[in-house]
């Protein structure tokens, strides 16, 4: 793929807040899925899970995120990944000091960016929804506390297809060359 292609493709990948109730099948949420974790990662540690809830289990993933009338738009979504920062016991050789992870978080957002452009190359719209400091989510799931849940993606074919306009800071703010 030449660059110019490339940003086309950035240009149309937008958040999608209104998904059809077209299903979505498990092999190309799988699919979506198995793309996104070739994300580089610090030291590749990879310290990251995606969990995508399924069945009945899926229908409460659902009715949690949008309780109390909160992102209504999420009650079409045909999929939600759950993406899981697990922070325990990772550290970083600085020097031979062993420090915990510092880049974490960066893994876990590049791991993110790597699943909505999957989504977006396999026709599927995708919003990120972020969870910070939500807990109600971890005995759903099964998991420990101390395994985070930063964000969540949910995913669906969009309702329709129209592109809106990138709204980003004029180039000349978001770059500089310097000599
Ligand atoms: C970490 C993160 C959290 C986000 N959380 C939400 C959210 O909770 N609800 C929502 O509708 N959009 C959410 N978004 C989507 C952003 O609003 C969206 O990416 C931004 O406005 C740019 O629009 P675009 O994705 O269509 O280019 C989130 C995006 C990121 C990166």
């Amino acid at each position: 793929m030449d660059l110019k292609t490339l940003e086309k493709f950035f240009l149309q990948r937008q958040s999608c807040r209104d998904f059809a109730e077209t299903p979505l099948s498990h092999e190309t949420v799988e699919g979506i899925c198995r793309a996104a974790l070739l994300a580089p990662s610090a030291v590749n540690a990879q310290p990251w899970k995606l969990l995508v809830p399924e069945g009945e289990k899926f229908k409460e993933v659902i009715d949690l995120i949008t309780a109390e009338g909160r992102r209504p738009f999420v009650k079409r979504a045909q999929a939600i990944v759950v993406v899981c920062e697990d922070v325990r016991g990772r550290t970083f050789n600085f020097g031979g000091n062993h420090v915990p992870n510092p880049y974490i978080e960066n893994d876990i957002g590049i791991l993110t960016a790597h699943l909505i452009l999957a989504a977006k190359a396999a026709g599927v719209g995708s919003c990120i929804l972020g969870w910070k400091n939500e807990t109600a989510l971890h005995p759903l799931l099964g998991i420990p506390q101390d395994v985070l849940i930063p964000e969540l993606v949910a995913l669906g074919y969009p309702a329709e297809n129209t592109i809106r306009e990138k709204r980003r800071k004029p180039l000349s703010e978001g770059l500089s060359f310097l000599r």
